[in-house]
């Protein structure tokens, strides 16, 4: 079995230095062979703000849009979030990402790599309360990444020595997780 991990990409702003930070994740753990990693950029869904009808735990998607993202996020075992922190919470364009789906989510494993003035922690706390809704396990080893040190003028993403070695340990809980929740996601094993 393949195991498969969506690096999810969570600012949609222009100019976010989000986007460096992912290459960076997917560049570094495409070195490695434990799982299949893919770059997921939610600013490429189009998502609008939620607008589905039915509550997402039913599953009654009737949108496009939300088919679309949800095929993408079924055909994951795990996630990596690269979160930014946007008033001491993750951003809105992530959370609402997050919304429009629930059994895409159910019974997998997240890790995180939140960035921000202050290394995002508390948007990355917040997330954790998220996930356990939606019954996502979430590993220890974070990565932390400041505005202040691992960005030149606070916008081009430059770690500092020792991020690698943080996101490693991250993602080979993430990649052991995923892989042990896979049996819980057969149909008959998992709880309505
Ligand atoms: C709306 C908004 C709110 C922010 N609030 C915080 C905050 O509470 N704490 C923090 O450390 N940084 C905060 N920042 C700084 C962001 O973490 C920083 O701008 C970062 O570059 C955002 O990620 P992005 O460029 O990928 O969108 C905020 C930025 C924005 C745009």
């Amino acid at each position: 079995m393949s195991i498969r991990i969506a690096i999810i990409l969570g600012s949609t702003r222009p100019g976010r230095v989000g986007e460096g930070v992912a290459q960076w994740v997917h560049a570094m753990a495409s070195r490695r062979n434990d799982a299949e990693y893919e770059l997921v950029d939610i600013k490429d869904f189009n998502l609008p703000l939620l607008d589905e009808p039915a509550p997402p735990s039913r599953g009654q998607y009737s949108k496009e849009h939300t088919k679309r993202w949800a095929a993408k996020i079924a055909s994951f075992d795990g996630f990596v979030f690269v979160a930014p922190e946007y008033n001491h919470g993750i951003s809105g364009a992530l959370k609402n990402a997050i919304d429009f789906l629930y059994k895409e989510w159910n019974n997998k494993a997240a890790g995180f790599v939140s960035y921000g003035s202050a290394g995002g922690t508390r948007a990355v706390e917040s997330l954790r309360l998220v996930m356990g809704e939606l019954q996502v396990a979430d590993v220890r080893a974070q990565v932390i990444l400041s505005l202040a040190t691992d960005f030149e003028n606070f916008s081009k993403f430059k770690p500092t020595p020792g991020h690698e070695k943080a996101l490693d340990a991250m993602l080979g809980q993430v990649v052991a997780w995923s892989g042990a929740l896979h049996g819980v996601r057969q149909p008959e094993s998992v709880a309505a």
